[in-house]
């Protein structure tokens, strides 16, 4: 008999893993831990999970739900009937585009699981995917996976954190397939205008790109937007929230939304979300599904039924808490002299480092001498070196504290 220590070969994991890009934060978790174990009073400012809980009915409801034997099988295909067809009418009651709930929607796991699939259902090794500078990691993680390669396309404040797309090299386009946008944008908080997205479907039925656009805050705006944001039919105050891509002059023909029920109802740990839009790419990231998971729990379809008929209330409410944090975190930052980047959405605030420090340089100080969290902004690319992100993800007291500790950091 052979000995179990005789080995005909290696036993590795797959190349594909090793294109991942390197994990930035060794050095700070190992100091996180080491301040956890040392009992420090951390505040949380990192990762962008809502502190507040998935509102009251919601939970109710999905408490009644769980108790269906209907639930209690595999739940498959592309979502319950009722769930699409309750997704048709919000958007269209908050965008004014009419989906068709059988081909144009498709429930995911939390959007970023559509998010990390769709480069496979879209591109081949050697294709090109455009992906934002700084921008949500699984953009870039989900293209290497699929076997494709990301571009990065800088997003700096002098464009309003829009990429420029006349600014990409014939050579790249010739091969880019699929072009990721995320408006609200998760680092930066930027909102993009209607005019955006409409040179955007321009471009990209030109080149014969396919655009992704991630709206998982579409939910979370805060100011006023310009004019320009102005959406077809709807009523002027209702303006000021932030557009579609969809909403764009045949931006169905080339593209799909991502959507979330994570961060507008507090239910990131639930996981449901859907993308919507081109019925070709619906059915194509379908496909890659059907082979890789069997769907959302019936439960909480159910509950994301009832979120989106009658969350609005609740979805305000988020807004009020998150708004009020806001102006205190900024004002704060501010007055100790941090240079806030400006912008009208999400939970996150997007500021440059001070002195001149890099960006793991200035969230190891945080956590050494304030132990304060924030996410370095080199994490979300190369061109978020020189900034950090902070998340209000902590009561207003916590963020009054949170400033008086960093008015002491030298
Ligand atoms: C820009 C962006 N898109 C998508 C997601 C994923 O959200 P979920 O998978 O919970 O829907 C996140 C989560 O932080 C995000 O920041």
């Amino acid at each position: 008999m052979e000995s179990v220590s005789e080995k005909s070969k290696e036993i590795t994991v797959s190349d594909r893993l090793k294109k991942l890009p390197p994990y930035l934060f060794v050095d700070l978790d190992r100091k996180k831990e080491a301040k956890l174990k040392e009992g420090a009073d951390i505040i949380h400012l990192g990762i962008g999970d809502p502190d507040l809980p998935t509102p009251k009915f919601l939970v109710e409801a999905a408490a009644e739900a769980l108790k269906k034997k209907e639930h209690h099988r595999y739940p498959l295909g592309k979502g319950s009937p009722e769930l699409r067809e309750t997704i048709a009418e919000w958007y269209q009651k908050r965008f004014a585009v009419r989906l068709d709930p059988n081909s144009e929607i498709l429930v995911l796991i939390g959007s970023k699981e559509g998010i990390g699939h769709i480069p496979i259902a879209l591109t081949d090794p050697g294709d090109i995917v455009l992906v934002p500078d700084p921008g949500y990691p699984p953009y870039r993680t989900g293209t290497l996976l699929a076997g494709a390669e990301p571009h990065l396309l800088p997003l700096n404040s002098k464009n309003g954190f829009l990429p420029d797309l006349t600014a990409i090299k014939g050579s790249v386009l010739k091969k880019a397939k699929l072009l990721f946008l995320n408006y609200p944008n998760n680092p930066t908080g930027a909102v993009a205008s209607l005019d955006f997205f409409q040179e955007t479907t321009k471009w990209a039925h030109k080149n014969s790109v396919w655009v992704a656009h991630d709206a998982a805050y579409s939910e979370m705006y805060f100011d006023p937007p310009s004019p320009s944001q102005s959406c077809g039919d709807l009523e002027a105050s209702e303006t000021r929230r932030p557009p579609s891509f969809l909403q764009a002059q045949g931006g169905k023909e080339i593209g799909v939304e991502f959507h979330s029920l994570s961060k507008t109802f507090n239910m990131t740990g639930w996981r449901v979300g859907w993308v919507c839009g081109n019925a070709k790419v619906i059915s194509a990231l379908s496909q890659v599904k059907d082979n890789y998971d069997s769907g959302v729990f019936g439960a909480i379809q159910e509950t994301a039924i009832q979120a989106l008929k009658f969350g609005e209330k609740a979805a305000e409410e988020m807004r009020k808490t998150y708004r009020a944090r806001r102006e205190t975190f900024v004002e704060g930052l501010k007055k100790l002299g941090w240079n806030v980047l400006a912008s009208q959405s999400t939970f996150y605030i997007w500021t440059r480092t001070p002195h001149g420090w890099s960006s793991q340089e200035t969230c190891e100080k945080l956590l050494e001498e304030a132990s304060l969290i924030a996410t370095p902004g080199d994490g979300f690319g190369p061109n978020g070196e020189g900034f950090i992100r902070f998340t209000l993800t902590v009561p207003e007291p916590r963020l009054q504290e949170a400033l008086e500790r960093l008015s002491k950091i030298k």
